[in-house]
């Protein structure tokens, strides 16, 4: 149901180590049994492709594996920083590439908001004006990070 696809990295002298481990993960849907004792590892550089027959757990697999749902038996370890794309492709057609992935960082994509709608407004008032200050101080702080 895994596979696994070597990405150039892999070549490279890059040393592999695990990103997510799933050790003797269980998961069951009232008679319907999904997985039981699965232990796997995904290694960063490679690109892994999850197939199967509908119905057969792929998508509960995925929410193993971001932490969405917890394993009824069994662990999932994963890096404490991940990011998930959902399944839903169409969720973002309304947004730019960009602004897309800047709306991963939460705290950024709200100060950039804040400041387009004061640069929106056809006359700033004094109050704007020490916003539009504390969103360019923000944009400073997080270009330093
Ligand atoms: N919260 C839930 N409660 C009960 N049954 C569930 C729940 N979530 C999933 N199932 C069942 O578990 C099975 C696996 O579902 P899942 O969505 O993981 O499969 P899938 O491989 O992603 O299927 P598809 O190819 O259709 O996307 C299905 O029979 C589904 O009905
Ligand atoms: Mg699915």
């Amino acid at each position: 149901m895994i596979a696994a696809f070597p990405a150039l990295s892999e070549y490279s002298a890059v040393p592999l180590t695990t990103m997510i481990s799933v050790s003797n993960v269980s998961m069951r849907f009232g008679a319907k049994i999904l997985f039981e004792d699965v232990s796997t590892a995904f290694t960063p550089g490679k690109r892994y492709g999850l197939t199967g027959p509908n119905g057969a757990g792929k998508s509960t697999f995925m929410k193993l594996l971001s932490g969405e749902l917890e394993p009824q038996k069994g662990t999932v370890v994963r890096p404490r920083k991940l990011s998930v794309l959902s399944q839903d492709q169409f969720a973002f057609d309304a947004y730019r590439v960009v602004d897309t992935v800047i709306m991963g960082n939460k705290r950024l994509w709200s100060a950039m908001e804040e400041r387009d709608s004061i640069y929106a407004k056809p006359e700033m008032s004094n109050e704007d004006g020490r916003a539009r200050g504390h969103c360019r101080r923000r944009r400073w702080i997080f270009r330093r990070k």
